[in-house]
């Protein structure tokens, strides 16, 4: 098959990776990809949210499958213009990743069939959002309801930042009309985990638990980021509670979605909070995770490419998922000043130490080459360094160790990537 990957992140390089080992994969595109992906699969000049452009392209040189990895352009619908050409593409339609793009009208359905959630408002206006933090109090979560790449989320210790919350959404307007409303929700405390699955619309293949790292710095602390590490199969999330989540939340909303007539097929990812042993969803993601699928993916045995058409065709149920028996540790590779300014064009030396080693891959993502061919930043984050072992401290240790191979000018990473999984091992 002819096969398109759109998207140019960690994750994109890491779709590339596990395509690419199909047997029924005979060509490789990625729209636009990276350094990275240049080396496995022929990258094509698109933007990943030029639709259009991506359906003529796809059209022209009869891609058989297009896999999607961001979510704009799944919210714009690039599935429904792909299958209106005719064109086979893993994704949900407009109308089902809503999920991800509507937060307003996520909380509403999880109420609806009694999916475990915050408790929460919408509110439209600044003073009725104003009045509920004022009677509810702190801490408590500010979120625009709209797609805003992790950013649209505040954590609000005290009334103030609350109150400044809905100012940079109402009245500031800083995330346009995405902010025309606001979801207001209980603070939970807990460990936060990453449970990604496959679905068909009726039936559905978990993976393996993963847990994300998304404040800039140690210990968590530091802005939000779109995530600076992930490590997978995390122990947060043991059998049973596995199992609760694959019934109670994976199986529900996609069986409940089919009912409100929005099938829900591609990888549906629920961002969790286990309070007490419980899991309550804080988000879903209509698509793979980022740093998640770069941990996730070196670990599945089985064919991507056949599980993903499954999922198209809908028949999940005569597929399992076959999963390497160790653990993997990814780490982000940043440049200096992420998530706020940070300077492109640094040159990434070490690479090729690192290709030498067992055991340590690296997935691309702000990379690109110079007219001399030297791989150079191009972006916040940069590279996934991911380590694999079957001791969860040998993987963490390679990965960390290649790290010390690779430099490029003011690099920037946490130290302390899969630490959490420790208290559970
Ligand atoms: P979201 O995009 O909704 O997942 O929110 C981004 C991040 O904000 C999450 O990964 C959590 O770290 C935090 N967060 C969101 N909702 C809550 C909540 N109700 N309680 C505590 N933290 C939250
Ligand atoms: N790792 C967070 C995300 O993909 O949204």
């Amino acid at each position: 098959m002819k096969i398109a990957v759109v998207g140019s992140g960690g994750r994109e390089h890491a779709l590339a990776y596990k395509i690419k080992q199909s047997k029924l994969c005979k060509e490789l595109y990625c729209i636009p990809g990276n350094a990275g992906t240049s080396k496995i699969a022929k990258n094509i000049n698109i933007d990943a949210e030029d639709i259009n452009g991506i359906v003529d392209f796809a059209t022209d040189e009869q891609i058989n499958l297009v896999v999607v990895g961001p979510e704009n352009p799944l919210a714009s619908g690039i599935v429904d213009e792909l299958e209106r050409v005719g064109i086979k593409a893993f994704g949900p339609k407009k109308g089902a990743a809503i999920l991800e793009a509507s937060k307003s009208f996520t909380k509403k359905f999880l109420n609806k069939y009694s999916i475990p959630t915050a408790e929460y408002k919408t509110f439209d206006n600044f003073d009725d959002a104003n009045s509920y933090i004022q009677s509810k109090g702190v801490p408590i979560v500010v979120k625009a309801d709209g797609l805003a790449a992790g950013k649209g989320v505040t954590v609000a210790k005290t009334k103030e930042e609350a109150i400044k919350a809905l100012e940079d959404i109402f009245i500031k307007r800083k995330f346009g009309g995405i902010g025309d409303k606001v979801v207001i929700e209980e603070f939970l405390e807990g460990e936060e985990a990453s449970f990604l699955a496959f679905s068909d619309g009726e039936n559905i293949l978990p993976m393996i638990a993963a847990q994300d790292h998304k404040p800039a710095y140690n210990n968590d602390e530091g802005p939000n980021t779109g995530g600076m590490g992930a490590y997978a199969p995390t122990p947060i999330v043991n059998e049973e509670m596995r199992q609760y989540i694959i019934e109670n939340i994976m199986k529900k909303t996609i069986l409940s979605m089919k009912e409100e007539g929005r099938t829900y097929k591609g990888v549906l990812y629920a961002g969790l909070m286990i309070k007490n042993g419980k899991p309550y969803v804080l988000e879903f993601n209509c698509r793979f995770g980022d740093p998640e699928t770069q941990a996730i993916l070196p670990l599945l045995e089985s064919d991507i490419v056949e599980i993903i058409l499954a999922t198209i065709e809908g028949n999940l149920n005569n597929y399992t998922l076959k999963w390497k028996n160790v653990y993997s540790v990814c780490v982000v590779l940043a440049s200096g000043g992420y998530p706020l300014s940070y300077e492109n064009g640094k040159v990434i030396t070490g690479l090729d130490n690192v290709e030498k080693l067992d055991d340590v891959i690296v997935f691309h993502a702000g990379t690109k080459l110079d007219e001399r061919g030297n791989v150079i930043t191009s972006g916040g984050r940069v590279l996934n360094v991911v380590g694999l072992d079957k001791d969860f401290k040998m993987a963490q240790k390679k990965a960390y160790d290649a790290i010390r191979l690779i430099n490029f000018d003011k690099t920037h990473y946490r130290t302390d990537i899969g630490n959490k999984a420790y208290k559970y091992l």
